[in-house]
């Protein structure tokens, strides 16, 4: 049960099990498959081109980081330059970066590409669902920013208050995320699949004074009814004074309720005359500290309820721009799309504050990959002349299974680079990627990183360091990463451990929103001195970083973080419920699936009616996306003899696997036996 979790510490077995489970998995999935080097027309033109150049750019980012970032942020937009001697006091848990510093970061994405070619360039090339476009060159969407944050300031938002945006894809969320950096209010972006309850309770943690949403948004031929599912959670969210609402739908798709003088249509607000102060405001942003907070951002982690993840302004700002100039080799000819939501922090680092700040041409599509077939993302590549293609392993494997009739009807000439994140992408996902969408042509960067690193740590750039399918490469500029045991000792080439960081890296997260003790506990306590990713590896004689994926209790499935506690949590809420344990299971799809185990209240009976019921009560929880593939009940859950469910064991039994761990602390073996012969 989810009250259970925070005395679950990693006790010897279990580790001496996770390492094993480990070990098997590298053997079994991760085996190398071959080495792809960078081909030599890529590298020809690529900003770095070749290892040695890659090796020494790293060796320099860590010898003299000030020198380093100091000339690698040369492009980006500062009132006042860091003070020298600035990274003397670099030392983790703090991170502190740029000390002196002062800037708006809205302008080293916006302003800055006024006065260069970019300013007629596209910016966001956008298409909806329904296929309808829209391009907003650099000047427009510098002119958007500019108005809705006007418009805001005169709602009341002022530096440092929080702004909610529950929003799809549509361009207005960029434009929103924007607007609050140039005000230097800090926004909170909700993925758009998350259900009421989930909004309120961010909405809530954050005290958010403003919502930005629109009346609904398109998804596989249907409309996801954002502003009525945002008008539950706004029945009890107290802080909010004005929700401003996009028109997306329209009113014979989605009906909004707009509640006199809380909620103001978009357009309408825009159309307002700003007052003088407010115009100023916008035109001449002010500039903050560096370490003024940008945004949060909630994710899951093993226990409890989500975490809101702080990034601040300079060191973030930093590490995306040289993240996205040098993993995605961004040039001005590139039309460069990034599949994931801006409700996560890839679209928020990888859609918005990256790209934009090198001035890059994104695209951006509103609906999914299969809608309405499953060409419709190569389609897409066709018609706009996408460049670059940084997508999920899940995504991936989804269109293997669609089959290559797909991608083969289509043109995919103009792709030159492609990506992914989110999960370990399978060498036979990679080949079919590589094969498939990028005719051999292009080369493949896989990319590792967190919500809470802000930007990608692990590459290989794809002009300089061959790739291996299945391992995610080396470590990015600016970053001391290793695969250590756990008392912190370095593993051997090829040892698995847990992934950690030995050195502040600039776009590190500072902090959890409400609740600093809990960012020590969660990142800084299980290894003296270094930041614990939450992820096992294991590292080849080459250098390379092979991630295995969490060791903790957090779940991927399909790129999506899941806490097992939330899920737990909510299972437990719902009445018929007595204890909840959820695990994930190897999901040949979507990486990992998630699999509850159930024991229900006394005179509840187990039936179909039930299990429904659980599934929808998920939905009004957390969101569709976190709904269970597998619910199962049982009269008891394994536990130790001092109370603590074994999700181990679990984990096997869900899996089909046999359990190879030690049950000796088992509170009653025959709970164990059912559970497997229920499996049966
Ligand atoms: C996993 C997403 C293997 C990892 C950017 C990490 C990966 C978690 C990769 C963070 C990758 C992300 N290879 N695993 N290329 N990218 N992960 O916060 O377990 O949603 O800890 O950030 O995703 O998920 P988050």
């Amino acid at each position: 049960m989810a009250r259970n979790r925070a005395h679950e510490s990693w006790n010897a077995p279990t580790i001496r099990l996770l390492c094993r489970a480990m070990t098997d998995s590298i053997e079994s999935h991760q085996k190398e498959v071959g080495r792809f080097p960078p081909p030599p027309a890529f590298s020809a033109a690529a900003r770095i081109a070749s290892h040695a150049a890659y090796a020494e750019k790293h060796a320099k980012s860590l010898e003299d980081p000030e020198s380093f970032w100091r000339e690698e942020t040369q492009d980006l937009v500062f009132r006042t330059r860091f003070r020298e001697g600035a990274f003397e006091e670099w030392k983790l848990p703090h991170a502190k970066f740029f000390g002196g510093a002062t800037l708006n970061v809205s302008e080293s994405c916006l302003d800055r590409h006024l006065t260069t070619s970019a300013r007629t360039r596209a910016a966001i090339v956008w298409e909806g669902e329904p296929g309808d476009t829209r391009t907003l060159t650099y000047f427009e969407l510098h002119r958007e920013v500019v108005r809705l944050s006007a418009a805001l300031a005169d709602l009341g938002v002022r530096a440092g208050d929080r702004v909610a945006i529950y929003m799809g894809m549509v361009p207005e969320a960029a434009i929103a995320m924007l607007a609050c950096a140039r005000l230097g209010a800090t926004h909170s972006v909700i993925f758009g699949g998350f259900s009421s309850e989930a909004l309120r309770d961010r909405i809530n943690d954050c005290s958010a004074k403003v919502l930005l949403t629109q009346d609904g948004a398109w998804r596989r031929g249907h409309v996801i009814p954002l502003k009525q599912m945002a008008d539950i959670a706004l029945e009890k969210t107290p802080t909010i004074e004005h929700v401003v609402v996009v028109k997306r739908v329209g009113t014979s798709h989605a009906v909004a309720k707009m509640h006199e003088g809380r909620d103001v249509w978009w357009e309408d607000l825009l159309a307002r005359t700003p007052s003088p102060g407010a115009r100023e405001l916008a035109t001449t942003p002010p500039a903050f500290d560096a370490e003024h907070p940008l945004f949060i951002l909630y994710t899951s982690g093993s226990t409890g309820k989500p975490k809101g993840v702080l990034h601040t302004s300079a060191g973030y700002l930093a590490s995306v721009h040289v993240t996205s100039k040098y993993v995605f080799d961004l040039k001005e000819s590139d039309l460069y799309w990034c599949t994931a939501d801006v409700g996560w922090v890839t679209g928020h680092s990888y859609i918005v504050y990256g790209p934009l700040s090198c001035g890059a041409s994104c695209f951006m599509y509103e609906g999914a990959p299969n809608a309405p077939d499953w060409g419709r993302f190569w389609s897409l590549i066709e018609k706009h002349g996408v460049t670059i293609l940084y997508t999920a392993p899940t995504a991936i494997r989804a269109f293997i299974r669609a089959g290559d009739g797909w991608p083969q009807k289509h043109n995919l000439q103009s792709l030159r680079l492609l990506g992914s994140v989110g999960e370990p992408i399978n060498p036979e996902a990679w080949l079919w990627y590589h094969r498939v969408v990028g005719a051999g042509r292009c080369p493949i960067v896989d990319t590792w990183w967190q919500t809470e690193t802000g930007s990608i740590l692990l590459t290989t750039l794809p002009g300089a360091c061959f790739s291996k399918p299945g391992a995610t490469g080396l470590p990015m500029f600016g970053v001391d990463i290793a695969v250590v045991k756990d008392h912190g000792e370095e593993c051997k080439p090829n040892e698995g451990g847990k992934l950690v960081i030995r050195r502040p890296w600039p776009s590190m997260a500072r902090t959890l929103w409400n609740d600093g003790p809990r960012f020590h506990e969660a990142y800084f306590s299980q290894i003296e001195g270094v930041y614990f990713t939450g992820d096992g590896a294991r590292r080849d004689e080459d250098g390379y970083f092979w991630v295995v994926g969490r060791i903790d209790d957090v779940l991927n499935v399909a790129g999506h973080r899941i806490g097992t506690a939330e899920i737990e949590s909510a299972l437990v809420s719902h009445g018929s419920v007595a204890e909840a344990a959820a695990v994930g299971r190897p999901d040949a799809l979507k990486g990992q699936a998630l699999v509850v185990f159930v024991t229900l209240k006394t005179g509840i009976t187990s039936d179909r009616t039930l299990k429904e019921s659980l599934a929808h009560h998920i939905d009004k929880e957390i969101g569709k996306f976190a709904r269970p593939d597998e619910i199962r009940f049982t009269d008891a859950l394994p536990k130790t003899r001092s109370g603590k469910i074994m999700r181990r064991l679990l984990k096997e039994v869900a899996s089909g696997t046999e359990s190879r761990g030690d049950t000796s602390t088992l509170e009653d073996l025959s709970v164990l036996a059912k559970l497997r012969a229920d499996d049966e």
